[in-house]
């Protein structure tokens, strides 16, 4: 969880790669096609599903009894957009109830499991009625990786290394053989593992050096000496900017333990005073802009000292919490943290893509919170009405950068400038994928000017191309259960490719994505 964190404008500016133009000058994009540029990990594009408010119980699991289409208790219509998503992987059960969790407890026939408290979020009763069986089946048929962040805070080695043995050992040992006789006789292929979460806050309030040695621990048991099992081992990350973690966790953790090491950080117009979702100002849309924009920032000084001690970039980066954060929407639990979903999410949403894909040398794997009913959710469900959120395409729009090749751009952009502070307007990121298709994804978060814009890709032989736009009329714009479609991607017919120039005007707050061939 973010604690306040004043942003400094100057930081932000000086920080980013790019420098900035005179407003209403056609902005130049140079594309760099690199024989060494990273491919961009799929894994950028993953999401987050905790047992907080409505995103498992009443969202994506409503039970096999109920009257809304289900599998295995699991929404059919939320599987289909999920799948229509590409949705790479998940992140469950938590957040901070991963560390109150006990996966014992999740496992059996459902009528004869332990009930218990979900003390971070709201302190409801969970029934446990969706547990480890139901979270893997379903990655299965969304055929999405499974990212399982164990409880380090409130249990023990022997546990964790219990459920290893439960989820991946095929027979022969008590565990496996446990899950053989709760209905499941092949093990699921589980790589990503979370040894713990936010061990700065809910995850116990450790002080880094503590929680290393605890990593050690854990880590070790896990696997043997060569990691023949293949996990992939995430440490709990920073705060923000709490850099002292980072140093000390890559410091601290011999390299043959860990193979990501997390990061937090979430977008907000005051911690303190969130506003609203869908309500706010020019002046708070400005404010998230800022601290979502902060996120190339972030990355670049983490990832400065994961070089310090890791210069061959053995360990990877991983923004397992991302998105906007605001007040809970009026008459709904404080402690569920359902909001609304707007285009000003949608811009949170292009920027940050663009940044990861942008880092996608260290930034191997993020996690957008999360999924469904929950902070900046890509579905809302309402009983048996769902919508997809100006997140949610933005995210679809974006999957053709899914394990694409990095095409690296500089480019020198126009301010967004309000009330005497200013921000960059356009964001941009470009790749090629195995088939030779070149994408283009164009941000612009002036909230009131249009900013023209003018690829050259004259090395790339593009002989034509299509697009898509989402933009509305009014930043504050969202999708309702009474009218789901309100905010929507069309096809985006107004631009030119000619000699060597794609050359289009991104309307305010709008989001292009361009497939050229
Ligand atoms: O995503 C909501 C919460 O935010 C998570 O449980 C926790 O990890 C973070 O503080």
């Amino acid at each position: 969880m973010n604690k306040v964190k004043p942003i400094n404008l100057s930081l932000v500016v000086v920080l980013l790669t790019i420098t900035f133009s005179l407003n209403g000058q056609t902005t130049s994009v140079e594309i760099k096609s690199s024989a060494d540029a990273p491919v961009i990990s799929k894994h950028i594009y993953g999401h987050f599903a905790e047992h907080l408010g409505r995103c498992i119980y009443g969202g994506l699991y409503v039970g096999e009894d109920s009257k809304i289409p289900n599998k295995d208790g699991v929404r059919q219509d939320i599987i289909d957009a999920l799948i229509e998503l590409k949705i790479p992987n998940l992140r469950w059960p938590g957040g901070c109830f991963a560390d109150t969790y006990h996966w014992k407890d999740g496992v059996g026939p459902k009528e004869d499991r332990p009930s218990m408290v979900n003390k971070w979020w709201g302190n409801v009763v969970e029934d446990n009625s969706f547990g480890t069986h139901d979270f893997l089946n379903l990655c299965e048929v969304l055929d999405a990786e499974p990212y399982l962040a164990a409880n380090v805070g409130s249990s023990t080695v022997q546990e964790f290394t219990e459920y290893i043995q439960y989820v991946t050992r095929e027979e022969g040992v008590p565990m496996s053989d446990y899950r053989i006789e709760n209905g499941r006789k092949e093990p699921w292929n589980v790589k990503f593992w979370g040894v713990g979460n936010e061990m700065w806050g809910c995850g116990g309030h450790m002080r880094p050096e503590h929680y290393a040695d605890i990593y050690r621990q854990y880590a070790t048991f896990m696997t043997d000496w060569s990691n023949s099992d293949d996990f992939y081992r995430i440490a709990s990350g920073a705060n923000v900017d709490d850099y002292n973690w980072t140093e000390v966790l890559m410091r601290e953790i011999p390299k043959n333990l860990i193979e990501g090491v997390a990061l937090h950080s979430y977008s907000f117009v005051e911690w303190n005073d969130k506003g609203s979702a869908k309500d706010f100002t020019e002046e708070q849309y400005f404010s998230t802009m800022k601290t979502a924009l902060r996120m190339d920032e972030l990355i670049r000084n983490h990832t400065a000292i994961m070089d310090k001690y890791d210069p061959n970039k053995r360990v990877d980066l991983i923004v397992d919490e991302w998105g906007g954060w605001y007040q809970v929407e009026e008459g709904t639990n404080p402690g569920f943290l359902y909001q609304q979903n707007t285009m000003r999410d949608a811009m949170i949403a292009g920027t940050t893509l663009n940044i990861f894909n942008n880092h996608s040398d260290r930034v191997k794997m993020a996690n957008l919170a999360q999924t469904v009913n929950v902070l900046q959710a890509v579905i809302l469900t309402q009983d048996e009405k769902m919508l997809l959120t100006p997140t949610y395409h933005v995210m679809r729009m974006y999957n053709v950068h899914q394990d694409a090749k990095l095409l690296p751009v500089e480019f020198t952009s126009p301010l967004y400038v309000h009330n005497g502070e200013a921000l960059p307007a356009l964001s941009v990121s470009a790749s090629e994928d195995n088939s030779g298709n070149k994408h283009f994804s164009l941000v612009n978060i002036d909230a009131k000017k249009e900013h023209e814009i003018e690829l050259n890709v004259d090395g790339l032989k593009l002989k034509n191309a299509v697009a898509q736009i989402l933009t509305s009329k009014r930043v504050q714009d969202h999708n309702t259960f009474d009218n789901p479609e309100k905010v929507k991607p069309i096809e985006f017919k107004d631009f030119k490719l000619k000699n060597g120039k794609l050359t289009l005007t991104l309307p305010p707050f709008s989001v292009v994505v361009v497939e050229a061939k």
